[in-house]
């Protein structure tokens, strides 16, 4: 297990002198593993990736139920979790993510979702606006979202506060964020099955299968090394958020936090 050695800011991937060089080393990775990453991602979560998209979706329910609701997915890859938030209801959902061959493989998926068939009678609903660009320097204005996500992206930033910042930013008044991400679940016998699985068995299946060993050995290293839970809801509440909450999920191996940018 790596522990965390000093004060977390920002992820540290191999080698990564600077934030900048941790930002490019991220996009680089993502850009080389986009091909097999969704294939990766079911198998070696079991499938259980999909529920917790669908479980974060549900939990966002009463915003995504409005239609006129503007919904960001931040890091949203190769579209799992926009799609998820389509599926709940009718506000409208755009992605961003700085890779661009993760948003090759979103926009093919959703337009394959947004296929209806002509006998069908339905209307088939927008195209989903994707945005290649940095979380950390989002071309929004401000207080422009009602509902900003993010799965399993956050811990990827090279700076943390950063990332927050710009998430309040863009988020109007009273909008909410959700964040899912991996957590180290206790140290009891199951903690200790984990991460035997995710630093043993789950890395050399992702590193074989998707030809990047690098990529698949950071994936445990950056969980090991994020916030715990209660860790990254007082940052939350530092930075100002209002209502912040959150509750973890399948043994405590993933958390979804949930704020709400204050008012005034
Ligand atoms: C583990 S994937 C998660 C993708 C998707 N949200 C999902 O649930 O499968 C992390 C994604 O975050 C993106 N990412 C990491 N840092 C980023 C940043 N600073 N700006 C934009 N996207 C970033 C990566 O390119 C990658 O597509």
């Amino acid at each position: 297990m790596v522990e965390a050695a000093a004060p977390v800011k920002g992820t540290s991937p191999e080698g990564a002198v600077s934030e900048a060089d941790a930002a490019k080393k991220i996009r680089e990775m993502f850009t080389l593993i986009a091909p097999r990453y969704d294939l990766l991602n079911h198998l070696l979560s079991f499938d259980l990736d999909r529920l917790w998209r669908k479980r974060a979706a549900r939990r966002l329910r009463d915003l995504l139920q409005h239609h006129n609701a503007l919904v960001l997915d931040l890091c949203c890859g190769t579209g799992d979790l926009a799609l998820a938030l389509a599926r709940v209801g009718p506000a409208c959902i755009m992605g961003a993510d700085f890779s661009h061959s993760m948003l090759i493989r979103a926009r093919a998926k959703i337009a394959t979702s947004h296929r209806v068939p002509s006998h069908s009678g339905l209307t088939p609903p927008p195209p989903m606006a994707l945005f290649e660009a940095d979380a950390l320097r989002l071309p929004f204005a401000e207080g422009t979202f009602d509902l900003v996500t993010t799965a399993f992206g956050f811990r990827n930033l090279a700076n943390y506060e950063v990332g927050l910042r710009e998430v309040q930013r863009i988020l109007k008044p009273g909008g909410t964020v959700a964040i899912l991400e991996f957590t180290e679940p206790p140290d009891t016998l199951f903690g200790k099955l984990y991460r035997w699985y995710f630093c043993e068995v789950l890395s050399r299946i992702g590193g074989l299968i998707s030809g990047h060993p690098a990529a698949y050995s950071y994936l445990p290293k950056s969980v090991a090394r994020f916030f715990r839970p209660p860790e990254l809801a007082s940052l939350m509440t530092a930075l100002g958020f209002q209502s912040v909450d959150y509750r973890t999920w399948t043994f405590g191996t993933v958390a979804l936090h949930t704020a709400v940018r204050s008012k005034v």
